[in-house]
């Protein structure tokens, strides 16, 4: 299995274009130890050539611009087979919007996803206009079953498990506050032939018993790096959410990521990914950068590639 990391910050990326808060400034001034990030998407493939992106964020253009694997080898075409979206927020499905030319394709998400995507974000009705548009393939995640394995069609020899994820739906869903299973999936992704596996997390709010049964058999987990801190919105006075109303579990304190992440066995290639602009890890100089080193958590950046 191959993954492309195309986008490893959260929703605004960074810097993001109307803050100027210390890291976002100091990004944009191409001070030492920062480096700039596109938002959150990440591809998949078994053969090289035919790729799952998983989450079509909306700096697209300039991802695919930036991975040859994804360019097109025919006059016209895409590495780009299938498209998987783990929610329907705004950060993991404008892309869309950009690949329109490429239509029809196919769309796995759930009925919840897909219901905000023909609603409050109707992406699925206005792509109707393009030649055939998005072809949804549920992922039939819902009040009945909190996890479901399938296969997808364009990565032959991987094997697919989503489960769901206490996180939130997005503003514009009928669900914002009180999701329920399939506003947020994790992915369990195994290689039959190597054996390795994935464990793709972006939003991840509640580490539960069940999740955690994920991320302990991966061999690699790239998981929720949103925040350092619940309040570190407010803290540095950029906004009014912490991260556990927007879904995200904050990496420090009590009952925080890095303590879950300790449990883990010792060999498992631990990765963040989705990570907030205001987040001090950023700074590759900081205090908390050092703290992840010492505890053998990496940080994603664009461009990051993975064989497993
Ligand atoms: C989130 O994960 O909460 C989103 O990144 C928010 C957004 O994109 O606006
Ligand atoms: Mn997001
Ligand atoms: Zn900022």
């Amino acid at each position: 299995m191959q993954v492309l990391v195309l986008g490893s910050a959260a929703g605004g990326g960074f810097p993001q274009w109307n803050c100027n808060c210390t890291n976002c400034e100091s990004v944009r001034q191409n001070r030492e130890g920062y480096t700039a990030r596109t938002q959150s998407s990440i591809a998949i493939s078994s053969d090289g050539k035919r790729w799952l992106l998983c989450n079509a964020s909306p700096d697209i253009r300039s991802q695919l611009n930036a991975t040859p694997e994804l360019w097109p080898n025919t006059l016209r075409g895409s590495g780009i087979a299938e498209v998987l979206l783990v929610d329907a927020q705004v950060d993991h499905v404008t892309g869309l919007l950009s690949l329109r030319e490429g239509c029809p394709l196919d769309i796995w998400c759930t009925p919840n996803a897909h219901s905000d995507l023909t609603s409050g974000f109707p992406l699925f009705n206005m792509l109707s206009h393009w030649n055939g548009g998005l072809h949804w393939r549920a992922i039939g995640l819902d009040e009945t079953s909190s996890t479901i394995d399938f296969d997808v069609p364009s990565c032959e020899g991987l094997h697919f498990t989503a489960f769901a994820l206490a996180s939130n739906a997005p503003p514009y869903s009928p669900r914002r506050g009180r999701p329920s299973n399939g506003d947020n999936l994790g992915l369990f992704i195994t290689d039959k032939t190597t054996g390795q596996s994935l464990c793709y997390a972006p939003g991840l709010g509640q580490p539960t018993e069940e999740v955690m049964g994920y991320l302990k058999k991966a061999d690699v987990v790239m998981v929720d790096g949103t925040v350092w801190e619940d309040d570190e919105l407010i803290r540095t006075g950029v906004g009014t959410s912490t991260g556990q109303q927007m879904g995200h579990l904050a990496l420090n304190g009590q009952g925080g990521m890095r303590e879950y992440l300790a449990t883990l066995p010792a060999t498992t290639r631990k990765i963040l990914i989705h990570i907030n602009n205001t987040n001090p890890i950023l700074n590759e100089a900081s205090e908390e950068r050092a703290v992840l080193t010492q505890e053998h958590i990496e940080v994603a950046f664009d461009g990051m590639r993975l064989t497993l």
